[in-house]
């Protein structure tokens, strides 16, 4: 860790401070504070491709990455290819899961497990996101994601600035907490920020092709992730560590003793 972390009383603090104020305030004090041990997290989502037009706006430099499960939709690759060409020299870093742990995933489960049951879809999410996350994680002070408080109820008492403590206590900062999904639509119209295709054909929130389809009107944002279960939370393990007990076993299987549940 290159820079002083801070403790759970300073985040506290700051997120008193910060909030009422812009996203791009909290993105100006992280990236003078943390530099090149910041990082924005991104899948290229609404929110996400506003927080890479305000860093870049700030400091070209900014590092952004994006976890490739390897399941994306091709349109998530399209809007990559546009970002690239409208940010020129943005250091934008597209991570694989790990080729091995995939491919026991597949030989031991089948390329689909994930319909199966909830514990095997939080298996392919271990291995596919968390397990890639952590390891890009481990080198970083502070990571930036676009979690809302308005998408899901696990989401609703998150602060923008926040201890990671799934994550060796880094720093975790949440700039749009406080943003509806109309302050985010807002704000990419205004700047003319490329957006995600699928959002023409009725998708609210876009995660891996097999897993995400669109809503019906009226269906909250996040109804259309992981769609078949009935009573999971609608997380992948990146925001939050998730146990059943029904997975932990086969992901040793898997990934064996370096495994980051
Ligand atoms: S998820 O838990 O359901 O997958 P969601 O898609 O809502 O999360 O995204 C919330 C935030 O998590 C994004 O704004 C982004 O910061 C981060 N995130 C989600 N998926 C990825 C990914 N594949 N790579 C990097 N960051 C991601
Ligand atoms: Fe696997 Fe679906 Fe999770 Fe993507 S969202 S990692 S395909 S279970």
């Amino acid at each position: 860790m290159s820079v002083d972390l801070i403790d759970e009383l300073e985040a506290g603090e700051l997120s008193v401070e910060f909030e009422g104020q812009e996203p791009w305030e909290v993105l100006e004090w992280a990236i003078e504070r943390f530099g090149g041990g910041l990082a924005l997290s991104t899948a290229f989502q609404e929110g996400d491709v506003a927080l890479i037009d305000m860093a870049y706006r700030i400091d070209p430099a900014v590092r952004v990455f994006s976890i490739d499960t390897g399941r994306l939709p091709q349109e998530t690759h399209d809007l990559v290819e546009q970002l690239r060409d409208r940010y020129e020299g943005l250091r934008l870093e597209l991570l694989s899961p790990d080729a091995a742990q995939v491919q026991r995933l597949v030989d031991r489960h089948g390329p689909n497990l994930f319909y199966r049951s909830v514990e095997h879809r939080l298996l392919c999410c271990n291995v596919r996101k968390v397990q890639p996350l952590t390891r890009v994680l481990a080198g970083l002070d502070a990571w930036v994601t676009g979690l809302r408080r308005d998408q899901w109820a696990s989401r609703s008492d998150i602060r923008k600035v926040e201890i990671d403590h799934d994550h060796g206590a880094i720093v975790k900062l949440n700039p749009l907490a406080e943003w509806s999904e109309e302050d985010v639509w807002d704000y990419l119209r205004r700047y003319d920020v490329p957006t995600h295709a699928l959002y023409a054909q009725g998708y609210t929130s876009i995660g891996c092709l097999p897993c995400t389809r669109p809503v019906a009107a009226g269906e909250p944002v996040r109804a259309g992730r992981w769609w078949w279960e009935t009573g999971a939370p609608k997380e992948c393990g990146m925001h939050c560590a998730i146990e059943t007990g029904g997975f932990e076993h086969e992901l040793h299987a898997i990934v064996g003793e370096d495994r980051h549940e």
